[in-house]
């Protein structure tokens, strides 16, 4: 508010398991109805469809399905079901690909591997044609212990191969001018929950 700026807010999939379906949104809208900028109400990072469902029900206006552990074929299958149910509804949707790490187990001197291919990227957003993607580019969740290492061009071939909206994940600890650097590479949406 202080910034006349809307803001996307997220809530975990995980702290709804355990405050519960009812209080997590609704106890959100009614700050959200009480706030002067526009607020999008943001599932994060739920592993199952059915959640994806019900948050929906409750009132999130925006939902991410992450079942980027899964085969990339499971992972289209089930995004398509989220973006199938979402859409009509008017519901923003997010889906992962590739391997998001968290930040305090990795080596800064060791490649990452699970990387977002843009090819794979590319095929999986035309196929299940959903609004926003988070790609696995080098940042982490958590706290970082060292400087992220991400992959300003692979962000670029992504959003240019992909033509949406890309989610940078981990954003917590990533310096500014990194996250000025991504905006630029094609990134829309920086989370930040650490
Ligand atoms: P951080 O907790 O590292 O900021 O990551 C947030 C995030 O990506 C949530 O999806």
């Amino acid at each position: 508010e202080e910034e006349k700026a809307p803001v996307i807010v997220q809530i975990l999939s995980s702290y709804i398991s355990y405050l519960g379906l009812i209080i997590v949104p609704a106890a959100a809208l009614a700050a959200i109805r009480e706030s002067s900028v526009p607020i999008v109400l943001h599932l994060d990072h739920a592993d199952r469809l059915e959640d994806v469902y019900r948050a929906i029900e409750y009132g999130f206006n925006s939902v991410m399905l992450d079942v980027s552990q899964l085969s990339i074929k499971r992972n289209i299958e089930l995004t398509k079901k989220m973006v199938n149910k979402a859409h009509p509804l008017g519901i923003n949707t997010e889906a992962e690909l590739g391997h998001i790490y968290r930040a305090e187990g990795l080596n800064p001197n060791k490649a990452i591997k699970g990387m977002t291919d843009y090819r794979t990227a590319a095929r999986f957003v035309e196929q299940t044609r959903v609004d926003c993607l988070a790609p696995a580019v080098g940042s982490a969740h958590g706290t970082y212990t060292y400087e992220p290492n991400i992959n300003f061009s692979l962000i670029e071939e992504i959003s240019e191969k992909t033509k949406v909206y890309l989610a940078l994940h981990g954003g917590s600890g990533i310096p500014d001018k990194m996250i000025r650097k991504a905006v630029k590479a094609g990134i829309s949406k920086i989370n930040v929950g650490t």
